[in-house]
């Protein structure tokens, strides 16, 4: 595979152990990416074990047809169509789901991409290539406030409204239609910046965020994993920014204490019972990961356990 084609895999060892693949399981890769994981998994496999996995991208879904697996099953599917997708391909319980969250590397370094500020082309930012909004297509659309919104929650980004303001007078001169006009733009609208990081970085990952829906994305997933879990079935997901992580973990939290509305008198029997069970604590990459793949810097994996 050519060097943008390839992906290092986060936290492999780790994430594959969190699921404790079974010999004769079934278990969903949510995010194939370039199936680091989900090779690993199968390796963990016996004959009659089976691994479903999901990507929006159909790059993707064209490395995993490499895959000649009878075990393994790949559809091109969003993450929050879970339910529906694994059961499509005739499971009804699995025994794991995996969601390495984010963007692959090939995505990011394909510059005809789009996600990157580091090439100049054109500014689509879409994981899946068949469908939706581009970056560009919404930018040219979107109101300021509209745009301010998106870059402050999205990149928790303090001068949102002053890019907001600088997109805004920019795509009155001519439509934003490069990731190099936008870096530029953004560059041009923000003095000050965290050393090492380059002044577009918030910006980019908001745009990003926002064109593919990826917080409802992963809302809407979440609770779909857990109906699809067996007893003792594990969900591992690896975020890759707070916004992601905040998500994960109060879901998780959530589902192992669910909360009782305040003076509803319920007898014990009629409390809420807890669908998950926190697995260890939070899991980081090692210090060698990250020096090798800086990528891996902000990761993060929670581990949970439906329950009986
Ligand atoms: C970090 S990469 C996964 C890498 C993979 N674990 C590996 O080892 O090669 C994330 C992948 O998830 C996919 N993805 C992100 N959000 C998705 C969603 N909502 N539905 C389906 N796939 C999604 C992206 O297209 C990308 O290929």
């Amino acid at each position: 595979m050519d060097e943008t084609g390839t992906h290092r895999t986060v936290l492999l060892e780790e994430a594959v152990a969190a699921l404790a693949v079974r010999q004769d399981g079934t278990y969903v890769d949510a995010t194939f990416g370039r199936g680091g994981h989900a090779r690993a998994i199968l390796d963990r496999l016996g004959p009659g074990g089976r691994l479903i996995a999901l990507d929006r991208d159909p790059d993707a879904i064209g490395a995993a047809s490499g895959i000649g697996d009878g075990r393994f099953t790949a559809r091109h599917a969003r993450f929050g169509d879970l339910e529906r997708t694994v059961r499509d391909a005739g499971v009804e319980r699995v025994d794991g789901v995996l969601f390495d969250l984010g963007v692959s590397s090939p995505q990011i370094d394909r510059p005809e991409r789009g996600f990157s500020f580091r090439f100049d082309a054109p500014l689509d930012m879409r994981m899946d290539t068949t469908r939706g909004e581009t970056a560009a297509d919404w930018i040219a659309r979107a109101s300021v406030a509209e745009l301010k919104g998106v870059i402050r929650d999205y990149g928790e980004e303090r001068f949102a409204g002053q890019i907001a303001t600088a997109i805004a007078a920019a795509r009155q001169r001519q439509p934003v239609r490069t990731t190099g006009e936008l870096a530029g733009i953004v560059a041009a609208a923000v003095r000050t910046r965290e050393v090492g990081q380059d002044p577009a970085t918030r910006t980019f990952q908001a745009l990003r965020i926002h064109v593919n829906q990826e917080l409802a994305e992963l809302s809407l997933a979440l609770p779909q994993a857990v109906d699809l879990l067996a007893p003792h079935g594990r969900l591992a997901v690896i975020s890759f920014h707070s916004l992601e992580d905040r998500i994960v973990k109060r879901f998780m939290r959530d589902e192992a204490h669910p909360q009782v509305p305040e003076r509803l008198p319920l007898r014990a029997a009629e409390l809420p019972k807890p669908r998950l069970r926190l697995v260890g604590k939070p899991v980081r990459p090692s210090a060698a990961e990250v020096a090798a793949n800086p990528r891996a810097r902000s990761a993060v994996l929670r581990v949970a356990e439906r329950a009986a």
